[in-house]
């Protein structure tokens, strides 16, 4: 059994700060599980990057009256910072403009070529009739054919997230005057996904650990595959690397084809970064290598179905076979991990309606583990669920300080004044006992559901362990137990050796928090290391840029109940937390007040 674990993160689009939406999706869960993977002993490599091709980065170019590179330059740096503040512990997070990942997705896509699996043909392109120009198919916009959803986009319906041509629409029109486009013919390179009807079908159909539905939706796509262009008229993307093709400025690849590579592209960057630069094909060519994706759930189908026919097709293993291309036989997804929508009074976070929330302004007035312990709680993991103040403040002021902030303070204020060191424990009673056989035993509850993705019920199975400490110390009373100092002694040390465990096991969700706890405990060190910004060199002589990587491999935490060290001095602790206003819940902070 390989020890290693892929964490692939969707790639966020860099056309705008991210919000608490975005990070509830892709960001948070996938970080709480490389931690726990990571604390559990496994060989983790997570990455991700700006998607910072296509219509998505255009669109916003053009309202910034900037181009499309300064556009991804600018807000590359932007969301760098986001998910480092949230403190989001990627081994690389890179971008799509780099020489590296042009390369990887150029021979990507020669070995589809090679094997016959994607080929040219003609198809209908949109123009504007107005100005001759093309028009993106994020510009189009109508009538979804699948569900009758009337805001679909010419690439994709928000509503039942299919994916669609323009062509499709029903009544198209432009998003930029509102004329109805023109059809006119353009060739366009498709991948042949008819072409992998029983190769995906049956790989599918061995992913019985899927949660079904995921597994329904993908099978119910792979039951009637068309061929899906995976080029564009644009002049923003990975070149076609195709004699004839390469020269034409208006076509590129399809941004969704370059983005999802970029999970091997960042591999084998990380990899050639490390100075081993064959050290990515643990991870994507020993079949033992386990590779889990993080998304929300309108990226599914391109992780689903799509990225594995990709794969499928480089590895000459589609429905008519073939060689493997230059990366050899590459793993397919075990696990995609998907999650709903986080909304705000009901209604998708966007931008443009205004119910907007930066994790910027979130982190400088909250800071990062307030977010982080929100989103694990409460986050949209099974179904769309509404965020509102009102509850972040219950959860924050009841649950982080009352509870676990409030346990860890008094505990070691206690030991501190009267002890000034970690207690010795003498002849425990059944009590002790009992408490710490309990948050001993979280060990597996929590680990079994954190390697399963399932935050909330990891979370909450951790916070009991901190409930049960609160109780036993009512019970107990230290506080009255002056005539009977070893008693008290005991009770102090069976309840930090817990306030240790339950610090271990919400490490994954709280890892900032967790190393002030390490700290207040006496430890020294880096408990639970903490990703940087790099600026590095492009590998093939373009401008530098600014990554995350980190040296995970130092952190202490290990996924187990570390014994506390009697006579470690304690200092004065200072809390962990602070309460939140409550009239927060009724007005929200200055820069996104709930607007009644
Ligand atoms: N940029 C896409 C989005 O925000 C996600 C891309 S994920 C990857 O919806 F597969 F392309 F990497
Ligand atoms: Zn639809």
């Amino acid at each position: 059994m390989s020890s290693r674990v892929l964490t692939a993160v969707a790639w966020p689009y860099a056309n705008g700060p991210r919000h608490i939406g975005h990070v509830s999706g892709f960001g948070v869960p996938s970080d709480v599980f490389s931690r726990f993977q990571r604390m559990s002993g496994k060989q983790v490599l997570m990455v991700s990057g700006t998607d910072e091709h296509g219509t998505p980065i255009q669109v916003q170019a053009d309202a910034e009256g900037v181009t499309p590179r300064e556009l991804a330059d600018k807000y590359n740096r932007v969301i760098v910072e986001d998910l480092q503040g949230l403190g989001l512990s990627y081994d690389l997070f890179t971008r799509t403009t780099t020489t590296n990942h042009y390369e990887v997705v150029q021979q990507l896509f020669l070995a589809l070529h090679r094997n016959g699996y994607v080929v040219a043909k003609s198809a209908m392109g949109a123009i504007s009739p107005s100005t001759g120009r093309t028009l993106p198919d994020r510009y189009i916009e109508g009538t979804c054919p699948i569900c009758g959803y009337e805001g679909a986009r010419g690439d994709q319906c928000d509503n039942c997230g299919n994916q669609l041509d323009p062509a499709d629409l029903i009544n198209p029109r432009s998003k930029i005057n509102g004329e109805t486009p023109e059809f006119v013919e353009t060739e366009h390179f498709f991948l042949d996904l008819p072409a992998f009807a029983e190769s995906l079908g049956a790989w599918l159909s061995s992913r019985t650990d899927w949660r079904p539905n995921v597994l329904k939706f993908s099978a119910n796509l792979v039951d009637d595959l068309k061929p899906r262009p995976i080029t564009r008229d644009l002049d923003w993307g990975v070149p076609v690397p195709l004699d004839g093709w390469s020269e034409q400025s208006m076509k590129r690849l399809y941004v969704w084809f370059d983005a999802v590579i970029g999970y091997l592209s960042a591999s084998v960057e990380w990899a050639r970064r490390t100075g081993d630069p064959d050290a990515w094909k643990q991870w994507w060519t020993d079949p033992d290598a386990k590779g889990y994706y993080f998304m929300g759930k309108d990226n599914i189908v391109f992780h689903s179905v799509i990225w594995p026919a990709l794969l499928l097709g480089q590895n000459g293993a589609g429905d008519h076979g073939g060689e493997p291309g230059a990366f050899g036989t590459l793993n397919l997804p075990n696990e995609i991990v998907s999650s709903e929508f986080l909304t705000m009074s009901g209604s998708k976070f966007s931008t443009s309606r205004g119910t907007v929330i930066y994790v910027r302004d979130f982190l400088r007035e909250f800071g990062p583990d307030a977010l982080r312990y929100f989103i694990a709680v409460a986050g949209p993991e099974n179904q769309d669920t509404d965020f509102t103040w009102d509850e972040f403040v219950r959860r924050i002021n009841f649950e982080l300080a009352n509870e676990w902030g409030n346990l860890v303070n008094r505990s070691i204020s206690m030991a501190h004044k009267n002890v000034g060191a970690i207690p010795k424990p003498t002849a425990p009673t059944e009590a002790d006992a009992e408490l710490l056989a309990f948050s001993r035993a979280a060990f597996d509850t929590v680990g079994d559901l954190l390697s399963r993705s399932r935050f909330k019920q990891a979370i909450g199975e951790a916070m009991r362990v901190v409930a049960a400490a609160n109780r036993y110390l009512s019970e107990q009373e230290p506080w009255k137990r002056g005539d009977d100092p070893d008693r008290r002694d005991t009770i102090l040390h069976t309840v930090l050796q817990v306030v240790q465990d339950a610090n271990t096991l919400l490490t994954p969700f709280l890892p900032h928090a967790a190393q002030k706890v390490h700290e207040a405990l006496g430890g020294t060190g880096v408990w639970a290391a903490q990703p940087e910004i790099r600026e590095v060199p492009d590998l093939g002589g373009g401008p530098s840029y600014p990554v995350l990587m980190g040296d995970y491999a130092a952190e202490q935490a290990r996924w187990e109940s570390t014994p506390i060290e009697v006579g470690r001095p304690l200092k004065k602790p200072t809390p962990i937390f602070t309460k939140l206003d409550p009239e927060l819940g009724e007005t929200g902070p200055e820069w996104a007040p709930i607007q009644k």
